[in-house]
């Protein structure tokens, strides 16, 4: 397939070219953004049931602990923007709780995904005025004016804040304080550092859900961009690296192999990977240096009693 077929069937552009470009860089690397198409987000969905994954339990069990005590916070708000919402089934307990929010604006990558959710949400909360966005949250959003000067709450639990680098962390924070503008609170879950086994555990999970995530990577560059992935000769590897503090995945080559997209070609040396997601795991005072530095106060912190996971609420 020649590259001129693919323009002419719509291929996205960006997707092609991050694609060309993390695979011909050492070591090859992508955004783990591009995991979640359609399929990627099911997938993701799925493995917050998994019992390996700890990370969404714990994060529910805290909402449901706080939002009573976080009533003040939540009480007077009209906006609420969600970073990166995937299913929103955290923010259910939030909605329930938000008596005077007008809208709700869960933005994500996921495009069908999100609208489908967003469908969902405005039959359950006919009084709440859902506005999805799908866009990138690594850069400034286009929130409409009228809803900008309402006095708004961001949340971003999941902890997807680790799936960037620190200083990427520190840049979407920044962005945040602008977006959400004077008196403006956003509400962030972190998955914090605890015994690499169980977090090896979480990331590779016995039933391969996270394998099937990670591989769904090759099959969404197969059908939209026109690779030749072998699904069979990658192999899903979750990896603790202790120098960044942070669980990495891997898709790695199984045997030497060349791979084609569109009109370009590949080499993997047997055993070399594809880099597909971070996921750091932050010290309670890390994160909250990272905060500051970021232009925010932490204003309440709540973890559980292993602390595994915190929420942050920064202001
Ligand atoms: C780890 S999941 C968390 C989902 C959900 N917030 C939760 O707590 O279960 C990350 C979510 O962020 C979305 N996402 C990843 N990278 C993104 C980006 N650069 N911009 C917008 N959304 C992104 C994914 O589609 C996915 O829904």
């Amino acid at each position: 397939m020649n590259n001129a077929v693919l323009r002419s069937a719509g291929v996205n552009q960006t997707f092609l070219g991050e694609v060309v470009a993390g695979l011909g860089q050492t070591p090859k690397a992508l955004s783990p953004k591009w995991l979640y198409d359609h399929e990627g987000s099911k997938l993701f969905e799925q493995i917050t049931h998994l019992p390996e994954y700890y990370p969404t339990r714990t994060e529910i069990d805290l909402l449901a602990h706080i939002v009573p005590s976080l009533s003040e916070a939540l009480a007077d708000r009209r906006l609420l923007i969600e970073y990166g919402s995937g299913s929103s089934r955290k923010t259910r307990l939030l909605l329930g709780a938000m008596p005077n929010l007008e809208h709700y604006v869960p933005m994500d990558v996921s495009g069908e995904f999100l609208r489908g959710v967003a469908d969902g949400l405005s039959k359950q909360f006919p009084n709440v005025q859902v506005r999805p966005l799908v866009g990138d949250f690594n850069v400034s959003l286009k929130i409409p004016a009228e809803l900008r000067e309402q006095s708004s709450l961001g949340f971003f639990p999941g902890s997807t804040i680790g799936n960037l680098t620190p200083a990427k962390a520190s840049e979407f924070l920044r962005l945040r304080r602008d977006e959400l503008g004077e008196g403006g609170e956003l509400l962030v879950g972190v998955d914090l550092r605890k015994p690499v086994d169980v977090l090896l555990a979480a990331y590779d999970d016995s039933a391969g859900v996270t394998a099937a995530f990670n591989r769904n990577l090759l099959t969404r560059i197969n059908r939209e961009l026109g690779g030749d992935f072998d699904l069979q000769r990658f192999a899903h590897e979750a990896r603790w690296n202790d120098d960044f503090g942070r669980i990495e995945m891997h898709l790695v080559s199984r045997g030497e192999q060349t791979v084609r997209i569109a009109e370009h070609c590949f080499e993997f040396a047997d055993g070399e990977s594809i880099h597909s997601e971070n996921s750091h795991k932050y010290r309670i005072g890390e994160f909250k240096l990272l905060a500051r530095a970021s232009r925010w106060d932490v204003r309440q912190l709540w973890t559980d009693d292993k602390q595994w996971f915190g929420v942050f609420l920064l202001g």
